[in-house]
């Protein structure tokens, strides 16, 4: 199954679910030549409530099953497991591996004039302060207002990011920010771009969303090109995509998020997750 040409083999993408096919379509619009395998955890859906070290298996093992099938770069599109496994991916992987925090920084720092910035994310990502430190390195003196949404991750995984119920728990959430009118608001999690509109109408418009995904994507070209391993003009992509758990489901909400794209999603067994999903 090996590719003869390292440049043609695709990008491993993953996340706990659904939430990473929102840089996937980035990456896609971006690098149209560019194969694309993603891995989306759901059998073990949600990260964002569990231990560093239990995301940082996951992650390990996710990448280890991208490995498997000869990616030639990964993209943890997930900012729960870049705040914990980033730094080890990075030292024991082979490939280049990408983040979803420093680029929604990057972004923050420079859509913001007033320097208060909001973060949402799972309760891992805020736990972790990652955002905080990585907005900080860029700009010291910036004030940095960090809030949990753990109920949006299971509404983009039901596909309802815009029932009422959304909008409710959206207006609860998101009040402590309006309070500190801070003038920008990163998406902190992979899955929050699926319900962006939802936000911005419950933050109003003087409030400018970040989706990391789009800078991700900047930052993968950015990657390939360095390596020299960006696919040939000729190269005939293909989107592949795989799951721990219940590809019609997978396939029937993640086409709500990046249309036709998605096709036949396979169920794979990843090690460890067997034991762990029983
Ligand atoms: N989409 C992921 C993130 O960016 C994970 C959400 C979750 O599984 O809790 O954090």
């Amino acid at each position: 199954m090996e590719e003869r040409d390292p440049r043609c083999r695709p990008i491993g993408v993953f996340d706990s679910g659904l939430g990473g096919l929102t840089v996937v379509k980035e990456i896609v619009s971006r690098l149209p030549h560019e194969s694309v395998l993603y891995f989306g955890d759901t059998a073990r859906v949600p990260y964002g409530t569990k231990s560093p070290e239990t995301i940082r298996r996951f992650s390990r093992e996710a990448v280890h099953f991208l490995l498997s099938r000869q990616v030639k770069t990964i993209v943890v599109a997930c900012n729960t497991a870049t705040a914990h496994a980033l730094e080890v991916l990075v030292r024991e992987t082979p490939v280049p591996v990408i983040g979803v925090i420093e680029a929604g920084a990057r972004a923050a720092h420079h859509a913001s004039e007033s320097g208060r910035i909001g973060v949402i994310g799972t309760s891992g990502t805020v736990g972790s302060g990652a955002y905080d430190r990585a907005v900080r390195a860029l700009r010291p003196a910036v004030e940095v207002y960090a809030q949990a949404c753990p109920l949006f991750v299971p509404l983009v995984e039901e596909g309802l990011a815009y029932h009422e119920a959304a909008r409710l728990i959206a207006r609860d959430y998101l009040a402590p920010l309006h309070e500190v009118q801070i003038d920008t608001l990163v998406l902190g999690c992979t899955h929050y771009p699926a319900m962006r509109a939802l936000i911005g109408e419950v933050m109003g418009p003087s409030v400018r969303l970040i989706d990391s995904g789009e800078e991700t994507a900047l930052e993968v070209a950015r990657t390939l090109l360095e390596n020299d391993l960006l696919a040939p003009e000729g190269n005939v992509p293909t989107r592949r995509f795989t799951v721990s758990d219940l590809p019609l489901r997978f396939r029937k909400v993640g086409r709500l998020l990046v249309g036709e794209m998605i096709e036949d999603v396979e169920k794979v067994e990843i090690e460890g997750c067997r034991e762990s999903v029983g």
